[in-house]
């Protein structure tokens, strides 16, 4: 018997921008799955129905990007504990009829260092600049990985409280300046603000207290090498730019809606990369 063709989408607004078509469809080349992925734009206050629509459609899920993720998440029949503790949804399936989601940032966030920072989990004291939907994911991360010790860092401090108390202990909240004091036993410095994004304003941060053994890491990953990570290079500490965890968040989707656990390949990243050069 034939396989069923399954759907899957991304839906954001705007969304032309969103890379996920190109990653999914990739897989689904490369396994010669017969589904598709497409992208889907739709304005907010569309969403719900939305979700209606493909729940009669009988798509298999999809992603959802920004602005929708936290109203996926309030839509969510059922969730797992990383969209619970996240608050927000990237990922969504249907079982049974019921609309089910999952967060998947902070698995991509943690297994992008596993692939290029073996090691990186031992240290158990991470800094962590900003305090929006980004870093919540990547505090689920770092606290699922053993991580007892996280300072976060926000320009609005009131932010980063808020945060602490969300995920109750093991958080602290600090002021941008309280930086250098901050770095010297830190053993993962996390840019989650979108300073440095597409050649947006710098920042000015002395890295030079960071342990030897330290990795940087930041979420953006246009351009590729941002200014935290430029810094962090030229002291020669190990460094992780933010287009792993693009490409790692979207495993588990794929695996859900087509059956196949699929591979975060070099040839898919130079791939993307080719893509953010045109
Ligand atoms: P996201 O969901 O991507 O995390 P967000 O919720 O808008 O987006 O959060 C953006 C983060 O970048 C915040 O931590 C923000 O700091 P504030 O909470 O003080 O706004 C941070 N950020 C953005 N622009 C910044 C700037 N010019 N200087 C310092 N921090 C900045």
């Amino acid at each position: 018997m034939p396989e069923a063709f399954r759907r899957a989408f991304v839906c954001g607004y705007p969304v032309a921008h969103s890379r996920s078509p190109l990653i999914h469809n990739h897989w689904l080349r490369s396994y010669e799955i017969t589904g598709s992925y497409d992208r889907r734009e739709v304005a907010p206050d569309q969403f719900a129905a939305f979700i209606e629509d493909i729940r009669r459609e009988g798509v298999a899920g999809g992603n959802v990007t920004i602005p929708h993720k936290e109203t996926a998440f309030s839509l969510l029949e059922q969730k797992d504990e990383a969209a619970e503790i996240i608050g927000a949804a990237n990922t969504l399936w249907f079982e049974d009829g019921q609309l089910c989601g999952s967060n998947t940032d902070g698995y991509g966030f943690a297994a992008n260092l596993d692939e290029r920072a073996p090691g990186w989990a031992e240290a158990k004291t991470a800094t962590v600049l900003g305090a929006g939907g980004a870093a919540r994911a990547i505090i689920y991360a770092l606290q699922t990985r053993g991580f007892t010790d996280i300072r976060i860092v926000n320009r609005t401090v009131s932010r980063a409280k808020e945060l602490c108390h969300h995920f109750r202990g093991g958080t602290t909240s600090h002021p941008w300046e309280a930086v250098p004091e901050l770095l010297f036993d830190s053993g993962v410095l996390v840019n989650t603000t979108s300073l440095g994004m597409d050649g947006s304003t710098s920042y000015d941060l002395d890295l030079g207290r960071l342990p030897d053994s330290a990795v940087v890491t930041d979420i953006v990953y246009v351009p590729l090498e941002t200014p935290i990570l430029k810094s962090a290079a030229e002291r020669g500490l190990r460094t992780v730019d933010g287009l792993g965890m693009l490409l790692h968040q979207a495993v588990p989707g794929f695996e859900r809606w087509f059956g196949r656990r699929p591979e975060v390949s070099a040839e898919l990243r130079d791939m993307i990369i080719a893509d953010m050069e045109t």
